[in-house]
This record gives structure tokens, sequence and C-alpha cells, in this order.
């Protein structure tokens, strides 16, 4: 029987999402779209988890406003712009889906377009309608703070009070002072400048070189986290990593891998076998709502 999945996808990403729906589920066709919104069909129900988006499911469809008559549902406005009726704001804001529970999405494309889907809310779904981010924006030296802060709450991260993190592409510091809000101190390891807010900051330490040269003699201690938002191919960043992993043991890997070349996606198939093969239990990727065209890879030893 014919099943249509949707797909909300941050627009930046959707053509690595219409690449990885191409060489990992070849049997779907693309349907509708509109942008950040995309519909596939298939003949057949199929396990349907793209990584390139925020959320997937099932798709019920075109529904009209009046058809809307749900006792619990979530309700999404796919264009920022839109504002949603009072009527669906207040059901999607008396909602509450647990996890394990299958969450009822209403995603509002315009004033008289209503589509729905569902799908089942997992450990690292967030509970907002159409998983966004719920980080308050502030004054921070870049984007990559709300990376670190997304990947910090969908994983629930397990940092300990000044554990050490090595940051691998440190530069401007919105992820290093994330982290050093977390109670954490930081090694961060650029050529660039980094903002003067992190710089002066007693638990901040700047290591102003390339990362390929980074040597076991650059280490007085081990390290607890390694974090990289290296804006190089994943092929060259993991080839690092793994050199690092040869004399640095910690417990936990937070790697954002930069796909600005469809090509880079083969490397996507593979990476959490040759991850779990350094002793890593869990290996997840997922894309974080601040994403562009990337995505998160986590890996903790237990
Ligand atoms: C996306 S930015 C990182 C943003 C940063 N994580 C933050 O929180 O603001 C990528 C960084 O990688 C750095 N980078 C690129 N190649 C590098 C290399 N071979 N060694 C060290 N840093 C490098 C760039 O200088 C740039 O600052």
């Amino acid at each position: 029987m014919t099943q249509f999945y949707f797909v909300l996808t941050n627009v930046e990403a959707e053509s690595i999402l219409k690449e990885e729906i191409r060489l990992r589920y070849p049997e779907v066709r693309l349907s509708y779209s509109r942008p950040g919104f995309i519909t596939f069909k298939a003949e057949n129900q199929i396990p349907f988890n793209p990584l390139f988006c925020r959320v997937s499911g099932v798709c019920q469809g075109r529904f009209k406003k009046s058809e809307l008559l749900f006792e619990r549902a979530w309700v999404y406005a796919v264009d920022e712009k839109l504002t949603l009726p009072q009527d669906l704001k207040e059901l999607s804001d008396r909602t509450l889906f647990k996890k394990g529970e299958t969450v009822t999405l209403i995603m509002m494309l315009s004033q008289d377009e209503y589509w729905v889907g569902s799908y089942l809310l997992l450990s690292h779904h967030f509970q907002i309608p159409g998983e966004v981010s719920s980080i308050l924006e502030k004054d921070v030296p870049s984007r990559a703070y709300y990376k670190m802060a997304e990947a910090f709450e969908a994983f629930d991260l397990p940092f300990d009070h000044e554990e050490m993190v090595l940051e691998l592409g440190a530069a401007p510091g919105g992820a290093s002072l994330f982290l050093l809000e977390q109670d954490l101190k930081v090694l961060g390891v650029d050529t660039a400048q980094m903002d003067p807010v992190v710089k002066k900051n007693i638990n901040f330490k700047h290591l102003k070189c390339p990362f390929e040269t980074l040597t076991e003699k650059d280490f007085k201690s081990n390290v607890d986290w390694i974090v990289s938002d290296i804006n190089l191919p994943p092929t060259v960043v993991l080839r690092e990593i793994y050199r690092l992993l040869g004399f640095l043991e910690p417990r936990g890997l937070i790697l954002t891998l930069k796909i600005n070349d469809l090509k880079h996606l083969e490397v996507i198939s593979t990476v959490r076998e040759q991850i779990k093969k350094f002793g890593f239990k869990k290996v997840e990727l997922k894309y974080l709502p601040s994403h562009r065209k990337e995505i998160a890879l986590i890996a903790l030893h237990s």
C-alpha cells in the first residue's frame, strides 16, 4: 500500500537530505514540498529514518483547518512568519507527549494549508513541536554556542565539574563559551583568534596551531572530551581524530561533521562502526536545530 512520509529539515540541508534519500531509500520518490517541508512516497511501508532532518515520520496528508479535530497534537508553523490560530496554539500548548509515544504533528504551511504527520518520540527528540531549538538567543561569539547547547540537551551529556575538553577548531569561541559555562576546562586548538570573552577565562587555554600538528607532548594530562567543529572534510577530521585516539582516552566525542560536498555522505554510512572500534559503546548521529550543512556525531564510552 502506498505510504507517504514527511520530513522537516533546515533549508540549507535539503540537497543533502535528497541525496541521502537517493542513496539509502532508492524505492522512495519525492512528492510535494515547500521550503523546509518535504514529502516522499513509497509503494510500501518502510523503516524511514533519514539523518539530515530535524524530524521525519508518516505523513497523513493535507487537511483543511475544519478537519483538524485532534484531542492531542503538537502544532508547528513551518514558515516562522506565520502566526498559529489561537485554538491550534492552545491545543499544542496543552498537549504533552512522553518518550515512546506517537506524536501527532500538525504542520502549518500557510494560512489555509495544513499537513498532518506522526512520529515516535525518541530519547534524542526535543519536547518541542517541529524540533526547533528552545535555547534562548543571547550575545555569543558564534552559532556554535547553540550547536553545543543543543547536543548537550539532546544527549544529556554527562559532563563532570572541571573535566578537560580538547576543542578542535575552537575560534571564535561559541562552543568554548558554552563548555566553560558548564564548569569545564577547555584547551582550544585553532589557527584563528579567539573572542576576548573566551580568551580571558582562566579555564580556557588557546593552542594556536593546526590540529594536525598536535602530539602527545601537547597534553600534560588526559582529556575527558574531544570536541571538533573543524571546517574541513570529514575524512580529514576523522583521520586526525583516530590519530589522537592513539594516545588520548576521552570518555566522549562531540564532533560536527561538515558535509560541504555530497560525496562526503559516503563517510557518514561507515563512521559509526569506525568509531565503535575505539571502544565507544554508544555512537549516534543527529541533525541539530542550529545545523546547516553538517551533522553531530556523539560517542560515549558508556
Ligand atoms: C566553524 S569554525 C569553528 C567555530 C567554533 N567551534 C566556535 O565555537 O566558534 C571552524 C574553525 O576551524 C578552524 N580550522 C580549520 N582548519 C584548521 C586546522 N587545520 N587546524 C586548526 N583549526 C582549523 C578555523 O580556523 C575555524 O575557526
